[in-house]
């Protein structure tokens, strides 16, 4: 079924408001529920899983400093709306079939509530997971202002429980940031871009098994999904009405696998101002946004030159990325349309600051240690390929051990075949390079020659990161500091695919006075 583009409003999201005060701290709960929803004019109301009754869930607008507390419930059916497949580490047929935890994805917190994926829980929390730790949730919040988001993160069926809608967006603000002045109020949202396929239904289509599929499992997970039809904020291609003036936008790549390319129609400029956790030094202008999955960008766009045109939000990374198939130009190469048609409410004093921030940067020459891990793709025991870090699997003993206020380059070095994004829990980092080395010649001999020169990160990527885009052929380097809290955490790639088949592993950061 092809859907019409540009029928439906943008749908704007509710910010949510504590229920009370808890040890005098703001006290939030949040149900996730299963609840039938329109995503496109011409759709029968989807079946999906939101938070407080909608998808995406609520935004939360909280400040810097002021800590909150989250009682994330699960009050969701017994049954998956899913294929769940139970080959997968974590998700055996004894496990039960629907539990969910919820990360804070780019939050500073501690162990006990950065979600981790074996604290899953279940409906009324009847049953728990291994390393279930507590009901509430504490985000200190004492971090940067940045666009944080919050998704379901249980072992082995993530893909399936964010792809059924369990996300939502999380603004931290800084109390300085109004200086800037920049856009807000109504003039400031956030762009949660997924991609999703229907059936005739309407219901939410994902694969049972691959094509060609694997004797003996079924369902089976899939190396990656492409949903054929783009939402942001949960509606199919919306449109949003806008007046002939500067608007701020915070994009979050919210997809299972898809990286977007993004462009606007008029070749207008984006002018870039944050990263994943925070604001750049300066704006960045650019004609091109590349957000691999969980990757976020702080934008502002000026319509003031382009009253009465519709402008394309575009996007033109193939999938798989970098050497996937194109992208259809009607359907998976657009993401939004923005009609500048509304009169201008009052005059435009934001601005576009010339300075925002200033990132101290790390220096290699403090770093207490320099990891070298691969990122390899190899055979499961049913033969599926699948991709490793470091080549082991999430059981293999724990090897990454930094302590706190250790700083750590880390050299991602890519030898599959795409772009993996790589996500840090707890911590920033900041992109040191990039070098492209001889793959064939590493798979031959295992030596790393490289083949031409270190290229310094795009220049919208010199903020603070915690998702990093591999690519295949290339070492991947950044620097880090453990800090501030101590246990345990885990590292992944974002591709939700790759994730719950074994891309992901946990690491310590150990407390060096004990
Ligand atoms: Cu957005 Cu560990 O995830
Ligand atoms: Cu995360
Ligand atoms: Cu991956």
């Amino acid at each position: 079924m092809k859907l019409a583009k540009y029928v439906d409003d943008l749908p704007r999201l509710d910010t949510i408001e504590p229920i009370g005060e808890m040890e005098g701290i703001p006290y939030y709960e949040v149900r996730m529920q299963q609840i039938e929803q329109k995503l496109h004019r011409d759709l029968p109301p989807t079946t999906v899983w939101g938070f407080e009754g909608k998808y995406p869930g609520p935004i939360f607008d909280v400040k810097r400093y002021k800590p909150i507390k989250v009682k994330w419930m699960n009050e969701l059916p017994k049954k998956h709306l899913l294929p769940v497949d139970t080959t997968i580490h974590g998700a055996e047929a004894d496990k039960p079939r629907v539990r969910t935890v919820i990360h804070l994805h780019g939050g500073v917190v501690r162990p006990e509530s950065d979600g981790y994926p074996e604290a899953w829980f279940t409906n009324g929390y009847e049953e728990v997971g291994p390393y279930f730790s507590r009901k509430i949730y504490d985000y200190p919040n004492i971090q940067r202002g940045a666009t944080l988001w919050y998704h379901s993160h249980a072992m082995g069926i993530t893909r399936l429980n964010v792809y059924a809608g369990l996300a939502g967006v999380y603004i931290i603000r800084d109390p300085r940031e109004a200086f800037l002045n920049l856009p807000r109020g109504p003039y400031e949202m956030p762009l949660l871009i997924q991609d999703r396929s229907f059936n005739d239904d309407g219901s939410l289509y994902y694969p049972s098994e691959p094509d060609p599929p694997i004797p003996g499992v079924y369902p089976s997970i899939v190396n990656h999904f492409f949903g054929d039809n783009i939402l942001v904020n949960g509606k199919v291609w919306p449109y949003l009405e806008v007046e002939p003036r500067k608007y701020r936008f915070r994009m979050v790549n919210g997809s299972n696998s898809r990286f977007y390319n993004m462009k606007l129609s008029t070749k207008q400029l984006f002018y870039q101002i944050g990263t994943d956790d925070g604001f750049l030094d300066s704006p960045v202008m650019t004609e091109e946004i590349l957000l691999g999955p969980g990757e976020r960008a702080d934008v502002i766009l000026d319509f003031s030159q382009y009253w009465g045109e519709e402008i394309i939000l575009t996007n033109d990374a193939p999938a798989t990325f970098p050497n996937g198939a194109p992208v259809d130009k009607e359907t998976t190469g657009q993401i939004m349309q923005f009609k500048v048609t509304l009169p201008i409410e009052c005059p435009d004093e934001s601005v576009i600051p010339y300075r925002l921030t200033k990132i101290i940067p790390l220096l290699e020459s403090q770093a207490n240690v320099i990891r070298y891990l691969t990122l390899v793709s190899n055979k499961d025991q049913y033969g599926r390929s699948f991709l490793l870090l470091d080549n082991e699997q999430w059981s293999a003993p724990i090897s990454i051990e930094p302590k706190l206020g250790d700083i750590e380059v880390w050299n991602l070095i890519n030898i599959a075949n795409s772009t993996h994004p790589i996500h840090l829990h707890l911590v920033s980092f900041l992109i040191l390079d990039r070098q492209p080395f001889d793959l064939d010649y590493y798979k031959e001999t295992g030596e790393i020659v490289t083949t031409g020169p270190i290229r310094l990160p795009d220049l919208n990527e010199r903020g603070w990161k915690d998702t990093v885009k591999a690519n295949p052929g290339e070492i991947t380097r950044f620097i880090t500091r453990f800090i501030p809290f101590t246990g345990r955490y885990v590292w992944h790639c974002h591709i939700l695919e790759h994730e719950d088949h074994e891309m992901m592993r946990p690491y310590i950061v150990m407390d060096p006075f004990n």
